[in-house]
C-alpha cells in the first residue's frame, strides 16, 4: 500500500473563516489511479499538499507511506519536527511528482531545465529523459524556449513531463488541465495517463471533470463538504 491513512485532519483559519478536512480513512495502492472531483474551495488542493508531504496534518492517527525500493512503511506524522523534516523531504525528492495548480514553471529556465528540475535536486545524469518526455507530451520542439513563449496548454505539459522526470513512486496533480479548452484538456490527459501507464507510476488527480473517471478508468475518492450550522466552518470529509 502506497498511503494508508487513518484519521487525518488539516484545518485552516483566516480571518476567522475556518476550513476543516477530515480523512477518516484513505488507502491507495500502488499502480492505481486515482480522481478526487470535487467543487472549487472544498479541499482538493488541501488533500494533495498532504498527500505530497508538503503541508503537516493537524492531526494524525497515523499517515503511512510505502512507496517502492524502501525497506519500510514511514508514518510521516510522526515525522514531522525536528529531524524527521529531512526525511519528509527526501522521501518527498525521491518518490513524488507534483503538478502544482498554478503550474510552478521557472521563468528564468528553459523548458528542458524546467523538465530536468526534478532530477537536478537528486543529482541524477542528464540521460535523455528531457527529450524522451518532451517527444511523448509532444513539446520536444519547445525544449530551448523559456516558458514565457509557450501557450498554457504546453506549459501544462511541461509541468507534467517535470512532474515525471525523476521517475517517482507516485505523480500528484491538482487541476493538470483547467486552464485549458475542453479539446485540448482532453488530449493532454489522454497523454498524461498514457504516460503515467507506461511508467508505472501511481496517479493521483484533483479535477472539476467527470467525464474523466469514466473515460480514463479512474477510481474516485468520495468526499462530502458541508458548511457547520450557525458557523463559519467548512468541513469537508474525503475517503476511499
Ligand atoms: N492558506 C490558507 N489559509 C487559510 N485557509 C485556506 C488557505 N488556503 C486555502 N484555504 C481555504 O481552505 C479551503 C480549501 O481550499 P483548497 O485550496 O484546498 O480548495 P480546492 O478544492 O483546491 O479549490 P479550487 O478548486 O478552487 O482549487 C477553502 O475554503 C480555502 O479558502
Ligand atoms: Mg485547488
Amino acid at each position: 500500500m502506497l498511503y494508508n491513512l487513518s484519521e487525518v485532519t488539516k484545518t485552516r483559519v483566516s480571518r476567522g473563516v475556518a476550513f476543516h478536512l477530515s480523512i477518516p480513512s484513505l488507502h491507495i495502492a500502488t499502480g492505481e489511479k486515482i480522481a478526487l472531483i470535487a467543487e472549487s474551495g472544498c479541499g482538493k488542493s488541501t488533500l494533495l499538499d498532504l498527500l505530497a508531504l508538503i503541508s503537516q496534518p493537524t492531526t494524525s492517527g497515523y499517515f503511512n507511506f510505502h512507496p517502492q525500493g524502501i525497506d519500510e512503511t514511514v508514518d510521516i506524522s510522526k515525522q514531522w519536527g525536528g529531524s524527521g523534516f529531512d526525511r519528509i523531504s527526501d522521501l518527498r525528492k525521491h518518490h513524488i511528482g507534483y503538478v502544482m495548480q498554478a503550474g510552478g514553471l521557472l521563468p528564468f529556465l528553459t523548458v528542458k531545465e524546467n523538465i530536468n528540475l526534478s532530477r537536478e535536486v537528486l543529482g541524477l545524469p542528464e540521460d535523455g529523459t528531457a527529450l524522451k518526455l518532451a517527444r511523448k507530451l509532444h513539446i520536444s520542439s519547445h525544449l530551448k524556449k523559456l516558458p514565457d513563449a509557450l501557450s498554457l496548454g504546453e506549459r501544462q505539459r511541461v509541468a507534467i513531463c517535470r512532474a515525471l522526470a525523476h521517475n517517482p513512486a507516485v505523480v500528484i496533480a491538482d487541476e493538470p488541465t483547467a486552464s485549458l479548452d475542453p479539446f485540448s484538456a482532453d488530449a493532454v490527459m489522454k497523454m498524461f495517463v498514457e504516460l503515467v501507464e507506461e511508467l508505472d507510476t501511481t496517479l493521483i488527480v484533483a479535477s472539476h471533470s467527470w467525464q474523466y473517471v469514466k473515460k480514463f478508468g479512474l477510481r474516485r475518492l468520495s468526499h462530502h463538504s458541508q458548511r457547520l450550522p450557525g458557523t463559519r466552518t467548512m468541513h469537508t470529509t474525503i475517503s476511499g
